[in-house]
């Protein structure tokens, strides 16, 4: 009769560990009493990236990169981005289920009325030079939101938890739109709760005090697509942060600091403002086959391209290439779309891709996108940062509430120096 353990024989003893198996994985701790002298510290495991480990378990994101499956709650992104909104959708993230009509209405009006600024927090824009990374604005301005919400490090109070929800729901787009702002030298529009949460996003972005302003429906609900899309996905980089930080009880404006920072990198949120630099580069179709030999040859990565889950195609992607041409309807079309489509045209059918399994992620046509609502690149990442808000926010609770977590501290394999002794300055060669 089949049994869920694996039978390990240390070779270098002879010895054999029985140890259990559950959920196709095995607990890392169980390694530790396989050991050659009793008084070593056993064995552990060495995987760095994290490419083969498990930091947690949990019942909000599904991803089957081999299948390009990713499901929010067990619902496929295909159609929640057809039917649901960002504030529903970040409702299910957080709290697991899609909420009631009364829910979803309670939940709309918390967060659109907790979307002003300290006034303080308004004079920390004008401490940036205008040319500063709208990044760096966002991450510093959630770790000044940690000054201003003191009782925020009572995070295993649920009440106390529920209050920084909507609060930094609220108001990120407003940071957002504020960095914006500072950025080209126009006054801040303050949040409208009367408008939907894109909406009103746009809305701080672009009015000027026209006579008769109004946003275009086409283009908020874009965005408000994207921002399910980018919603959460597993454990990421910049959520394994939040984890982390979160780990150690900080609040969830510290934490949400680090993981924006983790975010930023071009290897992860910071790719999409790297396509577009890229795709700009190319400049014309006909450029593509050159620029993909020089890639061929290791000397840079096809940015948006390749995924460490995904060895299929993004189904986001799929679905960002779509609304692409929903906005275009409106904005006119964005020449590097054709720099785009046939870069992944000749791509996919080379074998330095296909063998390596690197097709189109989230970030490849995000940015084309976003350019064609005039965002400028370096505000990119920032509308990354206010879609996986949600994401970072239900995995941050998810961890708190696990009584097998506890605060992150991986081991190392120690290469270094053994004992030796301190060398005055006078000796030293
Ligand atoms: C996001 O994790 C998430 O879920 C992230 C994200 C989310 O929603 O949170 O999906 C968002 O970050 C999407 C990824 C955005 N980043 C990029 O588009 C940057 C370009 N992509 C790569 O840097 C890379 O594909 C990663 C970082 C995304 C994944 O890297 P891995 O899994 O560590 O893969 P690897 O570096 O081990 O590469 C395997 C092989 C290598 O070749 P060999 O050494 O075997 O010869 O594939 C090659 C790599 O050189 N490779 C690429 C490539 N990505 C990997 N070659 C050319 N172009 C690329 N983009």
């Amino acid at each position: 009769m089949s049994k869920d353990t694996f039978t390990i024989i240390d070779n270098r003893t002879g010895k054999q560990y029985e140890i259990p198996v559950e959920h196709s994985t095995i607990k890392a701790r169980d390694l530790r009493q396989i050991k050659v002298n009793p008084d070593e510290f056993g064995t552990m495991t060495y995987d760095p990236g994290y490419d083969n480990t498990a930091s947690c378990k949990s019942t909000i994101t599904y991803i089957d990169g081999d299948k390009g499956i990713l499901r929010y709650r067990g619902y496929p992104i295909e159609q929640l981005a057809e039917k649901s909104s960002f504030l529903e959708v970040a409702y299910l993230l957080i709290f697991g289920e899609l909420p009631t009509k009364q829910q979803l209405a309670d939940w709309e009006y918390q967060i659109m009325h907790h979307t002003f600024l300290h006034e303080n927090m308004t004079q920390l824009f004008h401490a940036y030079r205008y040319d500063a990374h709208p990044m760096g604005m966002m991450i510093s301005a959630l770790a000044f939101m940690s000054t201003l919400h003191k009782e925020a490090s009572l995070v295993e109070d649920a009440d106390v938890r529920l209050k920084q929800i909507y609060r930094i729901l609220g108001k990120l787009p407003t940071v957002a739109a504020f960095c914006y702002r500072h950025r080209i030298g126009r006054p801040f529009n303050y949040p409208n709760a009367d408008m939907g949460y894109a909406e009103n996003f746009l809305y701080m972005l672009d009015y000027m005090h026209q006579s008769r302003y109004s946003v275009n429906p086409v283009l908020a609900k874009a965005l408000d697509v994207l921002f399910i899309l980018h919603a959460d996905h597993e454990q990421n980089a910049s959520t394994s942060v939040m984890r982390s930080i979160g780990s150690a009880y900080a609040d969830p404006y510290s934490a949400m600091a680090g993981a924006a920072a983790a975010l930023f990198g071009p290897r992860h949120g910071g790719a999409n403002e790297a396509v577009i630099k890229m795709l700009t580069e190319i400049g014309d179709a006909k450029r593509v086959p050159s620029y993909v030999e020089r890639v061929k040859k290791g000397e840079f990565r096809l940015m948006g391209f390749g995924h460490r889950v995904y060895k299929n195609y993004d189904p986001r992607a799929k679905i960002i290439k779509k609304i692409a041409y929903d906005v275009f309807g409106v904005t006119g079309m964005n020449p590097l779309i054709d720099v785009a489509v046939e870069l992944e045209r000749h791509a996919l059918e080379d074998d330095y891709f296909v063998s390596r399994k690197l097709y189109p992620n989230v970030d490849f046509y995000s940015g084309i996108i976003y350019q064609a609502m005039r965002f400028p690149p370096d505000m990119f990442t920032v509308l990354f940062t206010l879609g996986r808000a949600p994401g970072w926010l239900a995995q941050w609770v998810e961890m708190i509430t696990d009584p097998e977590q506890k605060i992150a501290r991986p081991r190392q394999i120690y290469l270094g120096a053994d004992e030796r002794d301190y060398v005055p300055l006078e000796q030293r060669g």
